[in-house]
Formats: structure tokens, sequence, C-alpha cells
């Protein structure tokens, strides 16, 4: 069984990039839906130019209403059928109704060396902090913000002249690299023990 893919961005979509070209070729997994909650976002034309069915869910047209917003999400999710959920650069947060409903089959790319940085600014915090190196992590996500347990981590050494820019800049690279990786594993391990779950 292929398994089905969806993305949720917010942005540029790099990450997500990465993820579809993964999946081209000998893979157990295919991309089915890239999910933006900004209308017009970089990575929904990148999709597109890469052959993945796109929607928009704008979270400003539901005032608020997380549940309702989240709704729509899923009923996109369902009617892409989609066995597996990634987040990239996706940033809103989500209730615990939504991602328990995903547990166990939900992923998120955070760029830091998770538990240390949780939620934003991560580079600038280690750098202020004098870490000795940075670097980013993929993890399931649970109902606790970057939380969740971590599947693969890339290790980045921190420079004595860098900016939280430059640093975000080298993480990058790595990410693009890291979350395909643990995508694969991570498919191929569902694949295996059949625990994709009804779509
Ligand atoms: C990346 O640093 C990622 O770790 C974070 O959002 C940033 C932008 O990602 N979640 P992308 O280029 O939109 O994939």
């Amino acid at each position: 069984m292929t398994l089905r893919v969806a993305i949720l961005i917010s942005g540029g979509g790099s990450n997500m990039e990465a993820l579809v070209r993964s999946m081209q070729g000998d893979h157990p997994a295919r991309p089915v839906l890239v999910l933006s909650n900004v209308p017009g976002a970089g990575g929904l034309a990148r999709a597109r130019a890469l052959g993945v069915r796109t929607a928009t869910v704008d979270h400003r047209a539901f005032g608020g209403d997380r549940t309702a917003f989240e709704a729509e999400l899923q009923r996109h999710l369902e009617r892409a059928r989609a066995h597996i959920l990634c987040t990239a650069g996706f940033m809103r947060i989500l209730t615990p109704g939504f991602v328990d409903r995903w547990a166990g089959r939900m992923l998120n790319i955070h760029p830091s060396l998770l538990p240390r940085y949780r939620g934003l600014d991560t580079h600038a915090r280690a750098i202020a902090a004098g870490d000795a190196e940075a670097g980013c992590s993929v993890h399931l996500v649970t109902a606790e913000l970057d939380a969740g347990p971590v599947l693969g981590q890339a290790r980045v050494a921190i420079r004595p002249d860098d900016t939280p820019e430059s640093l975000a800049a080298r993480v990058l690279g790595h990410e693009h690299r890291l979350y395909p990786r643990v995508l694969r594993e991570f498919s191929e391990r569902l694949a295996r023990e059949g625990a994709a779950g009804r779509p």
C-alpha cells in the first residue's frame, strides 16, 4: 500500500519541497495534498509546480474559532485520504482535539535540538546561551508544543560570527535532508505495521 502524505505549510515551503522531491521514485509514500493557512503562500506555487494538489484554509476567515478552522482542515485531509500529516513551516498552534485525531501519524520539523528551545526564536536563543551547537529535530506531534517523541536530529556547529539568520540558513540545509530521511523511515515502519489506520 502506498501511504498518502499531506503537508501543512504557512510560508515558502522549502521543507515541503524537500519532502515532495524525496517521495519521487521508489518510496512507500507519496504526497497527495499541500495545505496552507496563508492564501498565496510561496509554497503553494512550489507544490503546484511539482504536480501536487494544493488547498488553502485561511485561518483568519474563522475569527479565532480554532475548532471551526481545524474542522475545515480535517475536511480537506479526509477528502485527500491522507494517512500521514507533516507540518513544515506551519505557524498555527493546533488544538489537542485535532492533534489527538492524528496521534502517531503526524510529524513536525523544529529548528532546534529538542528538548532545548521549544517555541520560537530558537537560533537567537542558542547563540545568546553561548551554545556550541544548534540543529533541527523531527518529532511526532503531540498536544504539548514541540514536545513529542523525537524521531531524528541533525547537529550544526555554531560559529563565533554566526547571526540567527546565518545559523538558520545553515540549519535549513540540514532540515532538507533530515525530514525526508525520517519520513522515509517512518513510512516504511507504518507500511510494515499496517498501522496507517483509516485515511
Ligand atoms: C524552518 O526553519 C522550519 O524548521 C520551521 O519553519 C522554517 C521555514 O520552513 N518550522 P519552510 O522553508 O517554510 O519549509
